[in-house]
């Protein structure tokens, strides 16, 4: 067994005896541990607490590694990514800078159909290692649990080659990996005017090959006017969980969809997106087990409003946040600018931000019970801050890279 001791941690933050899910008012606070030791045996957390109580364990501590005065929090879950993709998408920033719309130059060709046009020309090799660099570019930037989705496949090979590369991804990668199957992204160009005969391939041709080959956890679909209606998305969802596939939906981001309604009628793990909420919907999401996923680069790069966090999470929903990183809407997956783009924009509070993008993102994988907070028995994904003054730094100081050292399952990286 390998042991690891840091001590002198200035604040231990988010530490937990037992974790659940947080709802409303509970995102508020953050248990921290003041002038702290952690100890790490294997990839495991094994204890921590006071520094003043640390000279009365026993004597077999390994030799400690001194935090001098940094901040530990968990790593940052992210549960919302298009992590695979074959091209980045500037030539429609520039668009978009001109006048465009993101409606408009997806009603052109472009947008996620652009995607796949290049993701079904790229070979599997090249998809790995391209997403593989991303995800250490994200490791270093504290992300240890991320969520993958498929969707710029959208004929069966593109799809499953998507998919296979995730499970490439998550069996050669110590981040926690989770694999989405959003076949149901937008319809392809072939089926334009047959949207029924797209929902049969996703249904008879897709999902059976997924199911056998073990290859997605998840069943999204973008449910928005002029992609996925709501109804379309109940059938799309419910052919998924009659595999074993539980539902994470793209709702209510460009229109009051139904994505919301519809997402916790089938009891979805989380509904994403959410600028465009109206009373029902954050009433509907409050009542519900479902989580609401914000992302707010994505409102942010379209020129969005942000979603309306405070009023979700005074109604008493469940609210985590993730980057939704993809070429088109949020070509960025740093947690660390989504955490402060939602103190600055959306108004919620640092502790409130990071519980959503820790604790509840762990939940919106469901790996509420073995990431996102400093428990006993958690998987020892860590981030170590540079000196900062206090924890609310983090955000205010947007766009200065204050991690110092990031440890995933116990390793450095
Ligand atoms: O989550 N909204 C749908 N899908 C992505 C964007 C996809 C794209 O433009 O490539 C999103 O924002
Ligand atoms: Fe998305």
């Amino acid at each position: 067994m390998s042991a690891t001791l840091i001590t002198n941690i200035k604040q231990l933050v988010n530490v937990r005896q037992h974790s659940n899910l947080l709802r409303g008012s509970e995102l508020a606070t953050l248990p921290c541990i003041d002038n702290a030791y952690l100890l790490i045996e294997d990839d495991t957390i094994a204890g921590y607490g006071p520094m003043n109580e640390l000279s009365t364990l026993n004597s077999r501590l390994p030799t400690a590694i001194d935090a001098k005065g940094a901040f530990i929090l968990p790593a940052w879950c992210d549960s919302h990514t298009h992590t695979v993709f074959a091209a980045s998408r500037e030539e429609e920033f520039v668009y978009k800078i001109k006048g465009m719309s993101y409606a408009g130059i997806a009603a052109k060709g472009g947008g996620i159909l652009n995607s796949a046009r290049k993701l079904n020309d790229a070979s599997e090799d090249t998809l790995f290692t391209q997403a593989w660099q991303r995800l250490e570019e994200l490791s270093k930037l504290g992300t240890g649990a991320i969520e993958i989705k498929s969707g710029y496949g959208l004929t069966v090979e593109g799809e499953l080659k998507m998919l296979r590369v995730i499970k490439k991804l998550k069996e050669h990668s110590s981040l926690s990996i989770k694999a989405t199957f959003l076949g149901a992204h937008t319809y392809p160009q072939e089926y334009k005017n047959n949207h029924q005969g797209y929902i049969d391939s996703i249904i008879n041709d897709m999902l059976p090959v997924i199911a056998r080959e073990e290859l997605a956890d998840y069943i999204d679909v973008f449910c928005e006017e002029g992609f996925f209606s709501p109804g379309e998305t109940e059938t799309i969802c419910r052919a998924g969980m009659a595999v074993g596939l539980k539902p994470k939906i793209h709702a209510n981001q460009l229109n009051l969809s139904g994505g919301t309604q519809v997402g916790v009628k089938l009891g979805a793990v989380s509904v994403d997106h959410l600028e465009t909420m109206d009373e029902a919907a954050v009433k509907t999401l409050a009542n519900a087990d479902t989580i609401g996923t914000l992302l707010p680069t994505a409102a942010f790069f379209l020129r969005m409003p942000m979603q309306p966090a405070r009023a979700l999470i005074d109604a008493g929903c469940a609210i985590a946040l993730a980057s939704d990183f993809n070429p088109g809407s949020s070509p960025s997956g740093n947690m660390n600018l989504v955490v402060a783009m939602s103190c600055i924009q959306m108004k919620m509070l640092p502790e409130e931000a990071i519980n959503a993008a820790t604790l509840n993102g762990a939940y919106a994988m469901e790996l509420g019970q073995e990431l996102g907070s400093i428990t006993v028995g958690k998987k020892a994904n860590l981030i170590i801050t540079k000196p900062i003054p206090s924890l609310a730094y983090l955000p205010y100081a947007f766009g200065s890279n204050l991690i110092d050292k990031v440890m995933i399952k116990g390793a450095w990286i």
